[in-house]
């Protein structure tokens, strides 16, 4: 952390005043609620009972209780002046078998977020999927399933046909690479089915559920703005060596290819598309690549890649080079001129407008101090390095509209549980009370700089 800090005022200066400032949420990490209104299991309520799953056995139970707190949450966020709020609808609150049945109340709540949304000033951005899959649709096959893409676009429909009237951007799936790599090769997420097949399966499953996500989206709503959130970050060996080199390009492919290829290029990686074609049926590729209006993205930091022969692929996870770049939690290093590359890359690749629906940092030991002050300096950098080197890809020609910071608050990180705190607003997990972290007020300073404030 040795760079000047750069004021939120002088970063905020310079960028279009409609930029879409915002923060992401998802379903599971916050509401809480898991069994009440009529909500039945996903995977990840069924993955956390599984002893070792997650860190100290915490689960999304209650999580941030966002389902009872709605009202302090959204205030929270008006006072940061945000344009944009990104949040996910949880399949199982809406259609708690996956499929049939509608459980009205659960689309009551949509409505709220809605509703409180528009009225505290900000667009909602809506996400249809973030990991939470039914539990009864995994029981009959889940992602490896091809009716599973049939039945989202059904739950796809319910949800278009409930908000259409107020909501305009939508979101088919948030991070793909992640939820079917960590599902399907390496167990870090539900399901946990680790399995060649089937993870190639699942793949080619989403990417159809998308497609034919889009198209019920561009039917029912008018004038909806609609894209998928990828998870494009640079793959780099650990270290240069011919084994590293081709874990490396496999897991470049799965990572960075295997979803944004096909749904906007028609056309799966090249390794991919010859381990895909006993489950790609006539026509597919034409249902998958439907056009999108936006290139969701959320970023960061490189992997750096090794060969590991005792996994599904050949590929594991490596170290990033002694020195290079600062570190946060979770292993996950800083190094934002990627951020930039990234975008420049993305641009010129999909020629499509980009928003960043994810960029933030954790740490674990943001806490208020003795004054109930969250002093977390380290994500004040954080975030004025990644906006820095985003308004200078834009100024290279990068088409970026829009950054929302993860998250709103800490909340649920998966299979760390409560651990890595992402939030702008610290939650306190005993008592569930919420402080502004001093990052909230430097964001909510450079928005309002942005707008000419
Ligand atoms: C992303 C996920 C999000 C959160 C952040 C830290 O991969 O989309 O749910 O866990 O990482």
């Amino acid at each position: 952390m040795t760079d000047p800090l750069i004021s939120p005022r002088d970063l905020g200066r310079g960028f279009p005043k409609d930029f879409a400032w915002g923060v992401s949420t998802s379903a599971y990490q916050i509401e809480g609620a898991a069994a009440e209104d009529g909500r039945k299991p996903s995977i990840w309520d069924i993955r956390c009972k599984i002893e070792g799953k997650v860190a100290n056995g915490e689960t999304g139970e209650i999580a941030c209780d966002h389902y009872h707190r709605l009202p302090e949450d959204i205030a929270l966020m008006r006072d940061m002046g945000l344009r944009v709020y990104r949040f996910s609808t949880a399949w199982p609150r809406i259609l708690p078998r996956g499929r049939g049945v509608v459980n009205q109340v659960g689309l009551d709540f949509y409505d709220r977020v809605i509703d409180q949304t528009l009225a505290a000033g900000m667009v909602p951005w809506l996400c249809l999927y973030h990991w939470d899959l039914p539990q009864a649709l995994e029981e009959v096959g889940g992602w490896t399933n091809r009716d599973t893409a049939y039945w989202f676009a059904d739950y796809a429909a319910v949800v278009a046909q409930r908000t259409r009237d107020r909501v305009k951007h939508y979101i088919t799936f948030n991070e793909s690479s992640v939820f079917t790599v960590f599902g399907y090769t390496n167990d870090w997420a539900a399901p946990g089915v680790m399995d060649r097949a089937a993870h190639l399966k699942a793949t080619h499953h989403v990417n159809l559920a998308h497609g034919l996500g889009v198209d019920v989206l561009r039917s029912l709503v008018p004038g909806a703005v609609i894209g998928c959130v990828h998870n494009n970050q640079q793959v780099v060996p650990e270290t240069d060596t011919p084994e590293n080199r081709a874990a490396t390009a496999l897991l470049d492919e799965f990572w960075n290819g295997a979803f944004p290829d096909p749904q906007n290029l028609g056309h799966y990686p090249p390794m991919l598309a010859q381990m895909m074609e006993p489950y790609i049926q006539a026509g597919d590729m034409a249902r998958i690549c439907r056009p999108c209006d936006f290139f969701g993205l959320n970023h960061y930091g490189p992997i750096f890649c090794k060969a590991d022969p005792k996994t599904l692929w050949g590929f594991g996870w490596g170290s990033a080079p002694e020195g290079a770049g600062d570190r946060a939690v979770m292993g996950w290093p800083i190094f934002p001129e990627k951020f930039g590359e990234m975008l420049l890359d993305l641009t010129k690749r999909y020629g499509l407008p980009i928003y960043v629906t994810e960029n933030g940092c954790g740490n674990h030991e943001d806490a208020p101090d003795a004054n109930g002050i969250v002093d977390d300096k380290k994500r004040i950098y954080f975030l004025s390095q990644y906006i820095g080197q985003m308004k200078a890809a834009m100024q290279k020609g990068a088409d970026v509209r829009g950054y929302m910071v993860w998250s709103l608050m800490d909340n649920f990180e998966w299979g760390s549980g409560f651990g890595p705190r992402f939030g702008l607003i610290h939650v306190d997990f005993k008592t569930l009370k919420r402080t502004p972290k001093n990052s909230s007020k430097w964001y909510a300073e450079l928005i309002k700089a942005s707008r000419g404030g």
